[in-house]
């Protein structure tokens, strides 16, 4: 709240330590794996244009205000809203963005925990040349023997857990930031790879006019909840967690370039592995809407089959695996802050409680794919119904109050000041988008949803 105030958790070190954080935090699992399906399941290029426009309009803006909020905080998420409530002499009650936030992030690292732990398992697999000249059908009764079996995939999780909250106890400075600085780059590199293997299947044309073409017609009001959705989910955003990131930002570093660098790279990686995937169902004549298991039934052909293919396999797979865990980290900390701020308990125990609880709720997601399969409230099993809830009304929800808070409630200045931007007319631009067109978009989506329009 005053210019010399810092978190007790300590600061990035510098510029590119905090881009670095927050795009491990927005890249991860969402882009690579969560994306393509979705995208899939809703038919391609429309979903794909409302994707983007629902980044650029309501993300970034919604981003910037939720770094602001960190920054000024300097707290937990539930300790930054009271204290920035009661700055603007609002109701104390904006605190609950803090408390469904870190319940939000709770519920996704659950599941996020089991996917990342099929990618974990799945390192294992191409190491010990499972894909090798494996077809299609080979491929996904690999995946469907693998996702069969709870005890796989409860192993795969409980490791994922593991080495996220070790990450977590050690605290984020140096295990993680130097980490990333490596596995960022990377990825892009092993995208850029798989995208020229893609340029050279038969299906090339029909995957990328499939991601680029838009028919409208396809669109259900569904559908651009989902697009929406996934745009709050992939920049990670509505839940804290932005906010807790932002606290440990220094005060000289422009939150708005940064969030639109964040934004940018996060949405390029998701099309990038968008160009990558559905060139591979359509050469190989697979559903692009088979859902959570599009990547885990197309990417093993193509190591099955191209040149250097066990190699580039493992490494997709172990980089895959180290996007989740950034982002993982990110889903935690705003809970482990809280638990540190609050309860005066060592990080480490923070750690293991937040972890375990998510831990016990993944089950419900490992029982998802074997056991409970049929078991489906809302038409939807429990991980989908987790999914549903999570990304398409607890973090657009999140965001709304957010956007509403800093457009409306905060005072004016004090956002100015945050933001510190030189050009005025930019400024507007942000407060405008932030103020009306966020906030109007996300309830415009609601209300076409349950029906209203
Ligand atoms: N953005 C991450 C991804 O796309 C997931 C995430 C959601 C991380 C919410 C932090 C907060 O995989």
């Amino acid at each position: 709240m005053t210019d010399t105030k810092k978190s007790i958790h300590g600061e990035w070190s510098s510029r590119s330590a905090f881009i670095l954080a927050a795009t491990g935090s927005a890249v991860g699992l969402g882009n690579i794996w969560k994306f393509p399906y979705i995208t899939g399941e809703h038919g391609g290029g429309a979903f794909v244009i409302v994707y983007l426009l629902c980044v650029a309009l309501i993300g970034i803006p919604i981003m910037i205000a939720e770094t602001l909020l960190g920054r000024r905080g300097r707290e937990n998420p539930v300790n930054t809203m009271q204290l920035l409530s009661a700055e603007a002499e609002q109701d104390p009650r904006w605190q609950y963005v803090g408390w469904v936030g870190m319940a939000a992030g709770l519920l996704i690292l659950s599941y996020y925990s089991v996917i990342a732990g099929w990618a974990s398992a799945y390192v294992f697999k191409a190491f010990t040349g499972s894909f090798f000249n494996a077809d299609a059908a080979a491929i996904k009764q690999l995946f469907s023997d693998f996702i069969g079996s709870p005890l796989q995939l409860i192993f795969w999780h409980t490791l994922f857990m593991a080495a996220t909250l070790f990450i977590v106890a050690r605290g984020v400075d140096k295990g993680l930031e130097k980490s990333v600085r490596i596995l960022m780059p990377g990825l892009f590199i092993l995208l850029i790879l798989l995208v020229m293997y893609a340029m050279t299947t038969s299906g090339y044309f029909q995957g990328i006019h499939f991601l680029f073409s838009f028919d409208f017609s396809k669109l259900t009001g569904n559908a651009i909840l989902i697009a929406m959705g996934q745009a709050f989910f992939s920049l990670g955003l509505g839940m804290g967690c932005v906010m807790a990131y932002g606290a440990y930002l220094p005060n000289d570093i422009s939150i708005a370039k940064t969030s639109i660098i964040i934004a940018a790279v996060d949405t390029l990686v998701a099309l990038l592995a968008g160009i990558i995937i559905f060139p591979i169902v359509f050469t190989y004549q697979l559903n692009p809407g088979s859902g959570p298991g599009l990547i885990f039934e197309t990417l093993p052909i193509a190591f099955g089959t191209m040149t250097g293919g066990w190699l580039f396999g493992v490494l997709f797979f172990i980089i895959l695996v180290f996007a989740a865990l950034s982002s993982a980290i990110a889903l935690i900390e705003p809970t482990v802050s809280w638990l540190v701020e609050n309860r005066g308990i060592s990080r480490q125990r923070a750690s293991l409680q937040a972890g375990g609880i998510a831990w016990l709720i993944g089950l419900a997601t490992v029982f998802s794919f074997n056991a409970w399969a049929a078991f489906k409230p809302f038409g939807l099993t429990l991980f989908d119904l987790i999914d549903y809830v999570t990304a398409n009304l607890m973090l657009p929800l999140g965001g709304l109050a957010i956007a509403i808070f800093v457009g409306w409630k905060m005072k004016q200045q004090h956002s100015a000041q945050e933001l510190n931007i030189v050009d005025p007319e930019y400024f507007k631009l942000w407060l405008m988008l932030t103020k009306y067109l966020a906030p109007a978009a996300v309830f415009l989506v609601f209300l076409h949803v349950v029906g209203v329009l």
